[in-house]
């Protein structure tokens, strides 16, 4: 039930990203998707996280799912900084930062879109990102409507 899922994830975000003065909105679908709640929780966490620290005071983070074809699509937008296209390109890679200085500000470590990329695989999700510099960013992540039977990628263990 994605609107379970954003009501719970805004309400644990909110009063964090309020606290920096950006509101975090999400909007009802009645959309549902079947993947693993707690995965997909942390990727939402490291997406509004970014969200976050890419925007100002009296900015928003919005938090939306719309259906595609065969696919239910989760995305968070900001309408922060925004990336440059080789930003967009290199930032799942782990540890890629296009503002190093940005760790020493906000104690990240470039680590949180290789997560999301990991966890988008395991379940068969694309995850895009559209972002101009001075625009905001949107990340989007497409799940396929019928899940993988079994998580791809994953150890054998
Ligand atoms: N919403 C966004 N707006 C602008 N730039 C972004 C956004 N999301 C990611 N980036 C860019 O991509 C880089 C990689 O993001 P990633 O989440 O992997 O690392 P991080 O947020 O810097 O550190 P960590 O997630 O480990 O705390 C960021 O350092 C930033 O340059
Ligand atoms: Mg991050």
């Amino acid at each position: 039930n994605v609107d379970l899922l954003f009501r719970e994830m805004g309400l644990t975000m909110a009063p964090l990203l309020a606290r920096r003065g950006i509101r975090l909105l999400w909007e009802a679908s009645g959309e549902k998707l079947t993947a693993d709640r707690e995965l997909v929780k942390s990727l939402l966490y490291n997406l509004v996280d970014n969200a976050a620290k890419a925007s100002k005071e009296g900015e928003e983070v919005l938090l939306s799912c719309v259906k595609g074809e065969g696919t239910v699509i989760l995305s968070v937008s900001d309408w922060g900084i925004g990336m440059d296209e080789k930003t967009v390109r290199r930032a799942t890679e782990a540890f890629y930062m296009a503002d190093k200085s940005r760790s020493r500000k906000n104690g990240g470590a470039g680590l949180g879109l290789a997560l999301c990329a990991r966890i988008a695989e395991m379940h068969g999700a694309q995850l895009r990102i559209k972002s101009a510099p001075g625009q905001g960013t949107t990340v989007f992540l497409a799940f396929p409507e019928t899940p993988p039977a079994e998580p791809e990628g994953g150890e054998s263990t």
